[in-house]
């Protein structure tokens, strides 16, 4: 079973060091990557105006742009909770980047009362992702939503 906790905690402890949304989305990615059985893809989408925009990540290079509302990660979003699809090619208007991807697990990522972006896990099987992996990936994105410091992405201040 995945130690979802104990992947918290190192994210928490990355924090201690770094809060800066870059390194540690980047630290977050290697720990979720290196932590889950039968994953093929692990990373973060951060909300860029209307769209998504990859952010830090561990698998096969992505699609870099994701309009709300579509695709997996964008249907997420809309929905506001954790979105788990057992069959992708099932999913209507999902997002092909890995062709080995089956089943996946998005989770939104709230600060300030707003969704700064999702993470994002693949997985090559079929129905890989049950309740426990929902509420596991809930809590990561709750915890990494809380730690990180998102400021570098917002606009920068008119004069
Ligand atoms: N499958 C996603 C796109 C991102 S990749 O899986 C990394 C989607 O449908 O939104």
């Amino acid at each position: 079973m995945t130690d979802y906790k104990t992947m918290a905690a190192q994210i928490r402890a990355l924090a201690e060091e770094e809060r800066d949304c870059v390194p540690l989305l980047a630290n977050a990615a290697a720990v979720i990557f290196g932590g889950m059985d039968e994953i093929n893809w692990a990373g973060f989408y951060l909300t860029d105006g209307e769209d998504l925009l990859l952010g830090p990540f561990q698998g096969k290079p992505a699609c870099i742009r994701i309009k709300k509302g579509k695709g997996v990660c964008g249907s997420a979003v809309m929905r506001g909770s954790v979105l788990r699809v057992d069959d992708v090619h099932a999913f209507p208007g999902h997002i092909a980047c890995d062709e080995a991807s089956r089943s996946e697990l998005v989770a939104p990522m709230i600060s300030g009362g707003r969704i700064v972006g999702v993470l994002d896990i693949d997985s090559p099987f079929e129905g890989r992702f049950d309740e426990s992996d929902e509420a596991g990936a809930a809590l990561l994105a709750e915890t990494i939503a809380r730690e990180a410091d998102f400021s570098r992405l917002a606009p920068a201040p008119r004069d």
